[in-house]
């Protein structure tokens, strides 16, 4: 076993902070002894934390329409090819009534930056959705805004938003993004939603384009820094229509040891096994929960929409087989121990778990 990482492992373990350049470490370490101890203790503070419960999140995909143009993305705006929809407020309220039958209690609205999507649409379509479900919570994940607009859809009753980091390394994040893409300012409007009094989620992919370790490193320790509420992380997967086409997909054993730091980082992390996980594997997610993930999040966009919200090639649950994700993801997750639960899914409150490791 690497002695280095092992005992970066057990630091981190037992509540103390790591430098970018420890975490640098740890990820280089990595062999396959120090790799089970990591996900062992993962696993163990997850269940100290949730038990044995996966949270469950209704995933409705509300537009492909998106002004931006990161380099990776399929739905990117110079993708001339990309089949365009957006779904009508009475759409998004249908899907989101399915669910709740369904059991889900969580609904995330996400979609490309579409400038269709003004508050004066969000605010009455928030306002509905939380009459309808007054004990559900609302994500959205529609990227940047202002801050003004951030504080009136949380005033309509959003309760979360994700929008991820992508990566903490400014000049990394600006070989991913165009030129009019500002690293600063996404990081400002993380801060503002955080002030605003949002569950804040970051993210970011593994392997994207021109990715280190050092990149890695800096992404937990920003992690570390921010202590977001949820950490959204998937391998980058290449999209036949981008710059990126021809580079290689991120690796789901990586991305199962990151979301084992991330647990041991902040034991009470909301963190998905994500869908792109579950693409590069046929047992991605269920790799992602056994690693110390506690969340999965089922598509419950129509299924006539699912193939045109193509953020990357090969995504999964975009057929007809997938009209009842739930049920397929829990029979995945009964397969390896664990029970979706109906339940918003809040971050639970911390019990007395970093106690020093027994020496
Ligand atoms: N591969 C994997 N993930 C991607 N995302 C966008 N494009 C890709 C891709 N090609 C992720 C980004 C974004 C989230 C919604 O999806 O991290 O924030
Ligand atoms: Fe969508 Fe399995 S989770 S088909």
């Amino acid at each position: 076993m690497n002695g280095d990482a092992a005992r970066l492992i057990e630091r981190l373990d037992g509540g103390e902070r790591l430098t970018a350049e420890e975490f640098r470490r740890l990820l280089e370490g990595s062999d396959e002894e120090s790799d089970a101890l990591l996900r062992d203790k993962a696993v163990a503070r997850r269940k100290a934390v949730y038990g044995n419960a996966v949270f469950m999140r209704g995933l409705i995909e509300i537009s492909s329409y998106c002004k931006n143009d990161c380099l990776y993305c399929g739905i990117r705006r110079s993708n001339r090819n990309a089949d365009r929809y957006r779904l009508s407020e009475e759409q998004i309220l249908a899907c989101a009534d399915e669910g709740y039958a369904l059991g889900f209690r969580t609904f995330v609205l996400q979609g490309g930056e579409d400038a269709y999507f003004t508050d004066e649409r969000l605010v009455p379509l928030l306002l509905e959705l939380k009459r309808r479900h007054p004990d559900c919570a609302v994500t959205l994940s529609l990227g940047e805004r202002g801050k003004e607009s951030f504080q009136r859809l949380f005033d309509a009753g959003a309760d979360r938003y994700l929008l991820r980091h992508e990566t903490a390394t400014k000049y990394h994040y600006e070989t991913l993004h165009p030129p009019e893409m500002s690293f600063e300012r996404r990081m400002a409007c993380l801060r503002d939603l955080r002030a605003i009094g949002y569950a804040v989620g970051a993210g970011f992919m593994v392997g994207s384009p021109g990715q280190t370790e050092e990149h890695l490193a800096n992404d937990l320790f920003f992690i570390q820094d921010f202590q977001p509420e949820m950490c959204g992380i998937g391998p980058f997967i290449p999209h036949r229509d981008t710059v990126f086409a021809h580079e290689p997909p991120g690796s789901a054993a990586l991305t199962c040891r990151l979301l084992s730091v991330i647990r041991l980082i902040k034991p009470n992390i909301l963190l998905p096994a994500t869908t792109a996980l579950g693409t590069v594997h046929p047992q991605g997610r269920e790799l992602g929960i056994i690693s110390g993930a506690n969340v999965v999040m089922p598509n419950l966009s129509p299924v006539g929409v699912r193939k045109q919200y193509a953020l990357y090639d090969n995504k999964i649950c975009t057929g007809e087989e997938s009209a009842q994700c739930k049920d397929c993801l829990n029979a995945r997750m009964r397969a390896v121990g664990y029970e979706i639960v109906i339940d918003r899914g809040d971050p639970a409150a911390l019990p007395q778990l970093n106690s020093p490791p027994a020496s």
